[in-house]
């Protein structure tokens, strides 16, 4: 039973990898936009970036026999709680790209305070999805396994 809890681990490893990795780019856009020598250009790059990354985990994640697939076949009771962090990825990529919107249209000495605000709610939540995303895949192998013993 251990060793299946471990190579089923190793499935997520990547997955953990990828969180791990937008979080660094979370805290670089942070560290920028609280510096105001920052222009306006380095920022939009970043969040370019950040939507470019998070899509492409986001599709890792919900494409067949990804992060939810695997979840889901393991603990078939956890599939409503699969579904509505699914259904968040959207909305991060909308928030993403108001705040875009925002750095690239906004008048000048205006849009870093807007987004620093709304940047922050964001962090927060995103923050809070990936570690439930974590709790959820636990809950299916950890204690499914423990169950089992
Ligand atoms: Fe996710
Ligand atoms: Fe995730």
């Amino acid at each position: 039973m251990t060793f299946s809890a471990t190579s089923k681990s190793v499935k997520f490893d990547p997955f953990a990898e990828e969180h791990d990795h937008l979080r660094d780019i979370l805290e670089q856009i942070q560290l920028q936009l609280d510096d105001r020598s920052i222009p306006r250009h380095d920022i939009l790059v970043a969040f370019s970036e950040l939507h470019r990354e998070a899509l492409e985990h986001f599709v890792h994640e919900e494409q067949f026999d990804g992060f939810f697939d695997n979840i889901i076949d393991q603990a078939p009771r956890l599939h409503t709680s699969a579904k509505r962090l699914i259904a968040e990825h959207m909305r991060f990529l909308g928030d993403l790209q108001t705040m875009q919107d925002i750095v690239a249209r906004s008048p000048a000495n205006r849009w870093r305070e807007w987004v620093a605000t709304q940047y922050a709610t964001f962090v927060q939540r995103f923050c809070q999805h990936e570690q439930a995303e974590t709790e959820l895949m636990h809950e299916a192998f950890y204690q499914d396994i423990g169950a089992e013993d």
